[in-house]
C-alpha cells in the first residue's frame, strides 16, 4: 500500500515538471513571437539600426516638406529611423539649437544645411568631432569638416537665372530682386550669380534688393513698397521658393501682369499655378526630393564606410510654361500629413 502511494506520488511530480516546464517554453515562445511578429518587420527592425535626423530652415515650408519627402522614400528603403525637426519659422538660433540637442542624443547621421559660415561652420565641426557625420543638403558649408554636401550649385542656379531674364526681356529691365536672406550664404550666392550673368547686359539695372525672411507674406510686402517706390521697375527676381509667389499676388492686385516680368526658384504647386496663369514666367527648378533622397542613401555608405564623393549637385534648370509639366511628378507634389 505505501509502494503504491510512492509510485502516485512520484509519476505526479513528474507529470507537474513536464507541465511547468512546457508552460515555460510556451511563454518563452509567446514572448520571443511577440517580438518576432513576422519576417518583414523583425528585418525592419534590424535594419532600423540607423538613426538619423534632418533639420530644415523651416519645418512646415513647402520645400522642406519635398526634401523630407524623398529623405523618408530613402529611409523606408534602408529600414532607417527618420526624424524631421526644425524651426516653426524660419530662425538661425533655434535652427543652431535643434541641430546641437541632436547631438547630443548621440543620433547616427544629421542632414541640415551651411546657412552662414559664422554660425553653422563651427556647430558642423562641433558635431563631426563627436563622430557624427554630417550631410549638409541645399546649402553647403564648404569650409566646415562637414562629411558632404547634396544639392544645387547655387551660384550657377542664380546665373543661369540671370540668363534667362536677360533673354527673355531682350536684354533690357529694372530689375529687383527680392532674396529669402541678405545673409545665407545660398541666397548669396543666387544673388552674385544673377549680377554676373547680366552685368555686361547695358539694358539691365538691378533697381533694388530687399529680403524676405523666406515668407510669401515680406516677400508681398516688399514687392509692393518696391513698386510704389520705384514704378519703373518691370522685372523681378525671386531667390528663395516662396518669393516668386509673393511677388505675383502684389502684381496681380496691381494688375501689372501684362508689363512684369517675374523669374523665380523652384516648382511648388502655387509656383505652378501662376507659372500656367503667365504670373510668373520663369524659375529655376531645383531637385528638393532628390536632396532628401540622396542625402540618406549617402549617410548609410558612410556610416558603412563607403566612398561618397564630397560634393553631388542636383539638377538644376530654368522652366518656362511651356516646359510643363514636370516629371515625375512625385519630385513637385506636396501632401500634408
Ligand atoms: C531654398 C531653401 C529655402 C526655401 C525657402 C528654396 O529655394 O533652396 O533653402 O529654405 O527656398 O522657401
Amino acid at each position: 500500500m505505501r509502494k503504491w502511494w510512492k509510485w502516485i506520488l512520484y509519476a505526479g511530480s513528474v507529470m507537474m515538471l513536464i507541465g511547468s516546464a512546457s508552460f515555460t517554453i510556451y511563454c518563452a515562445w509567446k514572448v520571443y513571437a511577440y517580438h518576432q511578429p513576422g519576417e518583414r518587420e523583425t528585418e525592419a527592425h534590424e535594419n532600423n539600426a540607423y538613426h538619423f535626423v534632418l533639420v530644415p530652415e523651416e519645418l512646415d515650408n513647402d520645400y522642406w516638406r519635398l526634401v523630407e519627402k524623398g529623405a523618408k522614400a530613402a529611409a523606408k528603403e534602408t529600414g532607417v529611423h527618420l526624424e524631421y525637426v526644425g524651426p516653426r519659422q524660419a530662425n538661425i538660433d533655434e535652427h543652431i539649437h535643434i541641430l546641437e540637442k541632436a547631438a547630443a542624443s548621440k543620433v547616427d547621421g544629421i542632414m541640415t544645411q551651411g546657412l552662414t559660415e559664422k554660425e553653422f561652420t563651427p556647430v558642423i565641426n562641433r558635431i563631426i568631432e563627436k563622430n557624427i557625420p554630417v550631410v549638409t543638403i541645399d546649402t553647403d558649408a564648404p569650409t566646415s569638416k562637414r562629411t558632404a554636401y547634396i544639392g544645387t550649385d547655387n551660384y550657377y542656379a542664380g546665373f543661369i537665372a540671370g540668363k534667362a531674364l536677360a533673354e527673355d526681356m531682350h536684354g533690357k529691365a529694372n530689375v529687383a530682386i527680392i532674396t529669402g536672406s541678405l545673409t545665407a550664404s545660398h541666397q548669396k550666392l543666387r544673388v552674385q550669380g544673377f549680377k554676373d550673368a547680366v552685368k555686361n547686359e547695358k539694358g539691365i539695372r538691378i533697381i533694388a534688393i530687399e529680403e524676405s525672411n523666406i515668407t510669401r507674406i515680406q516677400a508681398a510686402e516688399k514687392a509692393y513698397s518696391i513698386l510704389n517706390k520705384h514704378p519703373e521697375v518691370n522685372a523681378f527676381y525671386g531667390t528663395s521658393a516662396l518669393d516668386a509667389i509673393g511677388i505675383a499676388k502684389v502684381i496681380e492686385q496691381f494688375h501689372r501682369e501684362k508689363e512684369t516680368y517675374i523669374i523665380g526658384f523652384d516648382t511648388l504647386p502655387e509656383t505652378i499655378h501662376y507659372l500656367r496663369k503667365g504670373t510668373i514666367h520663369a524659375t529655376v527648378v531645383q531637385e528638393p526630393y532628390e536632396m532628401g533622397y540622396q542625402a540618406v542613401k549617402a549617410m548609410v555608405d558612410i556610416i558603412k564606410g563607403n566612398d561618397v564623393p564630397s560634393v553631388t549637385n542636383t539638377e538644376t534648370k530654368v522652366i518656362r510654361k511651356q516646359d510643363l509639366p514636370l516629371r515625375p511628378a512625385r519630385n513637385y507634389e506636396v501632401k500634408h500629413d
